[in-house]
C-alpha cells in the first residue's frame, strides 16, 4: 500500500461531501516510527493548553475505535459525545416522544440531566443519574439519537458539557461536528470515514458476532448506514462535513493500527513544525 496525503479528494465515491478538506490520508503501512509517541512528546511540544484531538465522521468508520486507543496510549480523556446524544434520543423513546416532535423534545430537555463519570478511565453516561451506557447501543436508539440530534436545542445543551469537559483535561473527542463547532481551536483535527459498504459489512459482522442481527441482511444495514449519512450531513444544525483545517483518514482499506498511526503521526507532526506549516 502508499501513502497519500491528497488534497482536496472526494474519498473515493462515498456519500459524503469532502470537497472542503484540505488533507487526505488513505491507506497506510508506515507509522511505525511514530508508533512510540507518548504523551510526553506531545507534553514537551511547547503545547502549554489542554490537547484536544477532535475526530468527526460518519458512523461506522472506526472513530471510536481509533479515539479509545489514541485516549489510551496519550493517556488523555476520551469522550464518547455520540453517547450523549443517544441518552437524550433513550429518554424521548422512553417517554413514547417522536424524535422529530420539536414541541415536544424541548420542554422534556428541560427536566433532563444528562451527564458524564469516569470509571477507570471508561466513560458512563449518566441520564437523570441513571448510568445507561449499556442500554443506548440498539439500533432503535441509534434512530432516535440521530433524528433527535437535528434539533438545536438539544445540541446546544450537550455542547455545553462537552465545551465544559475539553476546558478541564485533555481530551480525544469523537462526534460529527466537534471540529467545527464544538472545540474549533482543537489542537488537532480529523475527519475519519469510510466507504458506506465498508461500515455496513463492518456493522453486520458486528452484529452477527454479537447476535443482533434480528433478522436484517448486509443491504438493510447499509441503508440504514446510508438513511443516517442522509440525515447527519443534510440537516441545518451542525451538519456532518470535514471541518477546513482537518486532516481527512479514509480506514476504508487501513486496519485500526494503521488508522491510529496515521492519527498519531499527524497530531506528532503538527506540533513539531512550526506553527504555519503545512503537511
Ligand atoms: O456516534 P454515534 O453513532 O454514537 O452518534 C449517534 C447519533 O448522534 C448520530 O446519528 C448523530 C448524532 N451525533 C451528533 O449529531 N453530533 C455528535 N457530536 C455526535 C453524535
Amino acid at each position: 500500500m502508499v501513502n497519500r496525503l491528497c488534497g482536496g479528494q472526494s474519498g473515493g465515491g462515498s456519500s459524503l461531501n469532502m470537497s472542503n478538506a484540505k488533507h487526505c490520508f488513505k491507506n497506510t503501512e508506515n507509522g511505525e516510527k511514530y508508533m512510540t509517541a507518548e504523551r510526553s512528546e506531545f507534553a514537551n511540544s511547547g503545547n502549554t493548553g489542554n490537547i484536544s484531538i477532535a475526530i468527526d465522521g460518519p458512523a461506522g468508520a472506526g472513530k471510536s475505535t481509533i479515539a479509545k486507543e489514541i485516549s489510551k496510549r496519550l493517556s488523555i480523556t476520551y469522550v464518547d459525545t455520540g453517547a450523549m446524544y443517544r441518552a437524550i434520543g433513550l429518554k424521548a423513546m422512553r417517554m413514547g416522544i417522536d424524535p422529530a416532535d420539536v414541541r415536544r423534545v424541548v420542554p422534556m430537555l428541560d427536566g433532563t440531566n444528562v451527564s458524564i463519570e469516569y470509571v477507570d478511565g471508561v466513560q458512563h453516561v449518566l441520564l437523570d443519574g441513571e448510568d445507561v451506557s449499556g442500554l443506548i447501543r440498539t439500533e432503535e436508539v441509534s434512530h432516535y439519537a440521530s433524528v433527535i440530534s437535528t434539533i438545536p436545542e438539544v445540541r446546544k445543551k450537550l455542547v455545553e458539557l462537552q465545551r465544559a469537559l475539553a476546558r478541564v483535561r485533555n481530551v480525544v473527542m469523537d462526534g460529527r461536528d466537534i471540529c467545527s463547532y464544538v472545540l474549533p481551536d482543537a489542537t488537532h483535527k480529523f475527519f475519519v470515514t469510510a466507504e458506506p459498504e465498508v461500515r455496513a459489512a463492518r456493522r453486520y459482522t458486528e452484529y452477527a458476532a454479537a447476535g443482533k442481527l434480528n433478522g436484517r441482511s448486509f443491504d438493510d444495514i447499509l441503508c440504514e448506514i446510508k438513511r443516517r449519512d442522509e440525515r447527519d450531513s443534510t440537516r441545518e444544525a451542525a451538519p456532518l462535513r470535514p471541518a477546513d483545517d482537518a486532516v481527512v483518514i479514509d480506514t476504508s482499506e487501513m486496519n485500526v493500527e494503521s488508522a491510529v498511526a496515521a492519527v498519531l503521526a499527524v497530531s506528532y507532526t503538527h506540533l513539531t513544525l512550526p506553527t504555519n506549516s503545512r503537511v
